[in-house]
């Protein structure tokens, strides 16, 4: 039934935006400016969040373990293909309604968070957008029910931020491509069915001569390295991808040859507002939990949030993610309806990921000493908030996005 609810009125639902629904924004819960479908999708997430993953989110932190059953429930919900048309068995909603999803999901667990993340923005997206109509069928519908999931292969061990120095190369040989080198940091890599892998096809050409490939998981020629053990997101897996002798069919490369780093540049544009939303979700988790403890806590005689000390805390607590969550809001609107959001979508990512960093940091402080322990999720809160700064593009990286932007509007 949850499913039906989430698969119905999407084209419907993303009509019906307008940034005047952006006024008065408490928590999601309490929005009613939100179109119905998004309401009730916040509700629905919250709930699976509340039942599926808070009770366990220690757990798979403690063992490294991938939520398969979760994951799957996930799938049959519509949460890991949100914005995929009905045609190829997604849930046929806009970017507004993924963010809300994605932030909800983190809020009950952030490695879940990155998974479906992953899933939707990085590996779906440029699929979608990018692919031809048989690779949709091919690679989309398989992956939107939790059976399969995809990953995303950009970085490598020499580049990270430079993202246009790909070293792997892909090499045509008769009907097939070959592809060699080592991507590293791959989310998913584990659980992965099936990667978008970035890889240069003339090197003398530098960026312009990258190319996106499609490559099965497992296959011939592929293998991964050891799982990073990390300091946070602990259930979501990454490792390194090391194609040696690699062969593909000719018909997986997925748009132009030369197109690879702009399908990367605007999956990543995409990819921002997904992160923005996961670090809303672990914000809102470690705010619920500081203003919990601060209520139930007693000092000096009465609850520790009647001191203003705590008081001020709450409120720049508050404040800092009530702004990221409206600028994440407003860079998925502006997606949804077709508007540039390059600069929106990175103004996000950084207010949100600074946000989370600072507010599960200041939890920790209201909590004090059960802050520090692993009895209270506020501690894993500041660790997987951490990450949200770094990957699909450093605070440095949006940074030097939205200086572009900007610059790029005074000159006209
Ligand atoms: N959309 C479309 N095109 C874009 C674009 C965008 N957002 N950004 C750049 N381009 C185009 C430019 O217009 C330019 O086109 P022409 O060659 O036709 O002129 C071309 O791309 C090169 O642009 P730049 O000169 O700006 O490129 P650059 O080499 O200076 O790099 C950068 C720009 C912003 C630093 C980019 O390299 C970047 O975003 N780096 C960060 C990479 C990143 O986010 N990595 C994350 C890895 S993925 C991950 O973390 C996944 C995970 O598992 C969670």
């Amino acid at each position: 039934m949850a499913a039906t609810l989430l698969a119905r009125g999407g084209s419907a639902a993303a009509r019906a935006l307008t940034f005047g629904c952006l006024r008065q924004l408490h928590t999601v819960y309490q929005t009613v400016e939100l179109p119905e479908t998004h309401q009730m999708l916040c509700r629905t997430c919250r709930d699976f969040a509340e039942k599926e993953l808070v009770p366990v989110a220690a757990q798979l932190d403690k063992e490294h373990r991938f939520p398969d059953e979760q994951v799957k429930k996930m799938g049959a919900l519509g949460l890991l293909a949100m914005d995929v048309p009905e045609e190829y068995k997604g849930a046929g909603l806009d970017y507004l309604a993924y963010s809300i999803a994605v932030e909800e999901i983190s809020r009950g667990c952030a490695s879940t968070g990155v998974i479906m993340s992953v899933n939707n923005s990085l590996y779906l997206g440029p699929i979608l957008k990018f692919g031809s109509e048989e690779q949709k069928h091919q690679w989309i519908a398989p992956f939107t029910s939790g059976d399969k999931i995809g990953c995303f292969a950009l970085s490598e061990p020499g580049n990270g931020s430079d993202a246009g120095a790909a070293s792997t190369v892909a090499r045509l040989d008769g009907n097939e491509w070959v592809l060699n080198g080592t991507k590293a940091w791959i989310t998913n890599a584990w659980d992965a069915s099936a990667v978008v892998v970035f890889a240069t096809t003339d090197k003398s050409q530098k960026h312009k001569g990258i190319s996106a490939f499609l490559v099965p998981m497992p296959t011939a020629g592929l293998s991964l390295g050891k799982k990073e053990d990390k300091l946070g997101i602990r259930a979501s897996s990454t490792a390194n991808l090391i194609f040696e002798d690699c062969r593909i069919p000719k018909a997986n490369l997925l748009g132009q040859q030369g197109m690879g780093f702009k399908i990367a540049m605007q999956t990543l544009d995409s990819g921002r507002i997904g992160i923005a939303s996961q670090a809303l979700g672990i914000a809102q988790g470690a705010l619920d939990c500081a203003v919990d403890y601060a209520e139930k806590r007693l000092a000096f005689g009465s609850p520790i949030s009647k001191l203003q000390a705590i008081q001020f805390k709450l409120a720049d607590m508050a404040l800092a993610l009530e702004s990221a969550r409206l600028l994440t809001w407003r860079a998925a609107m502006l997606k949804d309806n077709g508007k540039p959001y390059t600069k929106e979508a990175a103004m996000a990512k950084l207010a949100a990921s600074e946000a989370a960093t600072a507010i599960s940091h200041q939890a920790i402080q209201i909590l004090g000493g059960m802050g520090y322990v692993t009895e209270m999720p506020a501690e894993r809160h500041y660790r997987d908030a951490r990450i949200t700064e770094i990957y699909e593009g450093t605070s440095e990286i949006q940074r030097l996005v939205i200086a572009g932007q900007l610059l790029k509007e005074y000159r006209g």
